[in-house]
């Protein structure tokens, strides 16, 4: 079975064909990172605005990459929640054109379990059930995957993503946005024991995770250090914040997978491609005898081979949508 993926849930327009769910035949990504540089962070009209030219192109890349035509497709699969409105819309307005005009089946998809299904494209083994961790720019969950479409959530960031830490914490160190991939650069010369950081703990519930205080005591020391005229090591602190980060998530994850009984863990989102992310919750799995997963360094992104995935199993479970589908910028995954 094919299916055409569509994913324009924030500032990456693409679309990918995946076969059986497992398989890619093509995967376009049209980023526009570049232009959203410029002003530290994604500007939500300017992401809408290159939506609407990059859909049209980058869907046919995907089909011709493919080589293969609509009709040989047999449902298309688009994101509809969460993300920024303006760009999820443009998205799930192209994708419900193309299934009016060509008769084939709309399949609703959830972000977060699309990235999580880019363990699925990683693995061709791995089923559910097992315990994730997802950690993006915009959420930072724990999630039991209890089947392919049925999700609980129990662990969530009380404020910040991981991925808005890592960015916020390399903007106050003069890194371009989106500062996760350059804070891993630097990390990989720094040392980790030069600044102490602190390891926030919420209360209610013990996986839970807290980053902004992390955030700004970040901000607060490359601040002060800046008035009072010192010159900070940034790689040491670079390592500092991803070993934090990385202690943070590995901690509550274990802590969740022994409390819950999964002996088997997987990663995904953006801040999955974080080498000290990965390297600590493969260690911890490792010394816990847990089975661990995390996607291809090249999956960890947004991407539509993901929601096509992930399109592909909403459809064999019958989660189909008609033309009343909308776009929604907030929704748990609980509710989908
Ligand atoms: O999943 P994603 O591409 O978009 C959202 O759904 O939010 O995640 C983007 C986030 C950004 O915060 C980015 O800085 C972070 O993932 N990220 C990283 C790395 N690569 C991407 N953070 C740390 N280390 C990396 N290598
Ligand atoms: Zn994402």
């Amino acid at each position: 079975m094919l299916i055409l993926g569509i994913e324009s849930s924030c500032d990456e327009t693409a679309a990918s064909v995946v076969r059986d769910g497992r398989e890619i035949i093509s995967s376009v990504i049209s980023t526009q990172i570049e232009e959203h540089k410029k002003y530290g962070g994604v500007v939500p009209e300017i992401a809408s605005r290159r939506h609407c030219e990059n859909i049209l192109v980058v869907t046919k890349q995907a089909l011709d990459e493919a080589e293969i035509t609509l009709d040989d497709v047999d449902a298309i699969a688009v994101t509809y929640a969460p993300g920024l409105i303006g760009a999820l819309l443009v998205g799930v307005n192209f994708a419900k054109g193309l299934a009016m005009a060509s008769g084939k089946p709309l399949v609703p998809v959830h972000h977060i379990a699309g990235h999580i299904a880019t363990n699925y494209l990683t693995f061709p083994e791995l089923e559910p059930p097992y315990l994730c961790l997802v950690a993006s720019g915009g959420h930072s969950h724990i999630i039991e995957v209890l089947s392919y479409t049925k999700f609980r959530v129990v662990g969530r960031t009380r404020d910040d993503a991981a991925g808005e830490c890592f960015d916020k914490c390399a903007r106050a160190m003069g890194f371009p946005y989106p500062g996760g991939v350059h804070i891993d650069k630097a990390a990989q010369t720094g040392d980790p024991t030069e600044f102490k950081l602190p390891h926030p703990t919420v209360a209610g519930n013990e996986f839970d995770f807290s980053f902004s205080g992390l955030k700004t005591s970040v901000i607060n020391l490359v601040h002060n250090s800046e008035q009072k005229g010192i010159e900070l090591n940034f790689n040491n602190l670079a390592a500092s914040v991803q070993s934090t980060i990385s202690e943070l998530l590995t901690d509550r994850t274990i802590k969740a997978a022994k409390a819950l009984g999964y002996k088997r863990i997987a990663l995904a989102g953006g801040v999955s491609a974080n080498t000290g992310v990965r390297a600590a919750l493969s260690q911890a799995c490792e010394k816990n005898g847990f089975e661990f997963y995390m996607p291809n360094k090249s999956l960890c992104g947004d991407n539509a081979a993901m929601i096509a995935c992930q399109g592909y199993y909403n459809f064999l479970s019958g989660i189909t949508a008609d033309e009343s589908l909308n776009a929604v910028a907030t929704l748990s995954m609980e509710e989908i």
